[in-house]
């Protein structure tokens, strides 16, 4: 049993937010990771179009009667999406649950989540950033920690740090991540005083990620060495995993390249490459530290159950050493 005002917030069994990917945060992944009692958020930005994005919520639909969320994406990108019209097709969806995650929180926004009675949670890196999202009226408030695959910003800081410094800091619910891939760092998580986590890399490894097994495979045999960050030199840092165009553009980077020369490298449709035909040196890929503790590829229901299991028993060997 692990509840906390998440899972009150939220109406879900566990206090796991499924972290959403850019390509592969689609209805089948968002709809097993809310079966599995967790939280998943599906990826808006995916998608070219609202009739495609409309289509793909009522799949999810279909496919779970249990809550979901939305990301909203506020990074850069080439084609940056009509976030606004995106959150008219949540409206009229019914989709209540809407997480946002970029550079800054989205004040102009705000209003329109608080008009439409929706639950919001904003994911950044940072302390100031976590408060500013708590200042603007944020019902959540999630923070990775430098472990984290994907976008790591400039501050680094580590999870260990970076979840109690949050916790301190604002009075709503923190969802902490970056590390977390089995029951001993979501029991950690909640210890450093979050009431949910959220789980990236370790559901990418799943039967239900569309990712090739080509490339699941690799992942499951690489250790924590295998990650490092690529793009700070342009302000787009992220942590992926250590393949050769990763190595490319970090060396690339150190010669003072510039977005154009390092794009073909990180590029969205490099990635799709790697995800579709299992060609795992054809770009790069976000990947957390804690794939070196990830080996198998699992159902996300079954990862999901094995996570609670142990932290449930870690709860019992932690009592146990106090008396
Ligand atoms: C392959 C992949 C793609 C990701 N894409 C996005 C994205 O498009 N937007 C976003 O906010 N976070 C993205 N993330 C970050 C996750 O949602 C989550 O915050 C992160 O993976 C948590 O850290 P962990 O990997 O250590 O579990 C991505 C992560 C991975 C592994």
């Amino acid at each position: 049993m692990l509840k906390t005002r998440l899972t009150e917030l939220l109406g879900i069994e566990y206090p796991i937010i499924g972290g959403t990917m850019m390509d592969l945060a689609r209805a089948e992944y968002t709809a097993a990771v809310s079966n599995g009692g967790g939280l998943g958020v599906l990826a808006s930005a995916i998608f070219r179009d609202t009739a495609a994005f409309r289509d793909e919520i009522k799949k999810t639909r279909d496919l779970t009667d249990k809550p979901f969320g939305v990301n909203i994406n506020l990074f850069p990108m080439m084609m940056p999406p009509d976030n606004r019209a995106y959150l008219d097709v949540l409206a009229e969806e019914g989709v209540k649950v809407v997480e946002t995650s970029g550079f800054a929180a989205p004040e102009d926004l705000v209003g329109l989540f608080k008009e439409r009675n929706m639950i919001w949670m904003h994911k950044c890196v940072g302390v100031r950033y976590a408060k500013k999202a708590a200042a603007l009226g944020a019902d959540a408030v999630t923070v990775v920690g430098y472990e984290n695959g994907g976008a790591t910003g400039k501050l680094n800081i580590t999870t260990l740090v970076l979840v109690p410094s949050v916790v301190k800091a604002v009075s709503c619910p923190v969802i902490g991540g970056g590390g977390v891939v089995d029951g001993r760092s979501l029991y950690a998580v909640l210890a450093l005083g979050a009431e949910g986590v959220i789980v990236g890399s370790r559901f990418m490894l799943s039967e239900e990620c569309p990712i090739h097994p080509n490339l699941k495979k690799a992942l499951c045999d690489a250790s924590e060495l295998d990650t490092d960050i690529i793009m700070q030199s342009i302000g787009f840092a992220h942590r992926v995993w250590l393949n050769e165009p990763a190595k490319k553009t970090i060396e690339m980077e150190a010669r003072g390249c510039g977005i154009e020369e390092i794009y073909p490298y990180v590029s969205g449709e490099a990635a799709r490459r790697m995800y579709n035909d299992g060609d795992i040196n054809a770009g790069t890929v976000s990947c957390s530290q804690g794939i070196g503790l990830i080996d198998r590829v699992m159902p996300i229901k079954d990862i999901i159950q094995e996570m609670v299991a142990e932290a449930e028993e870690t709860h019992r060997r932690m009592s146990s050493f106090i008396s």
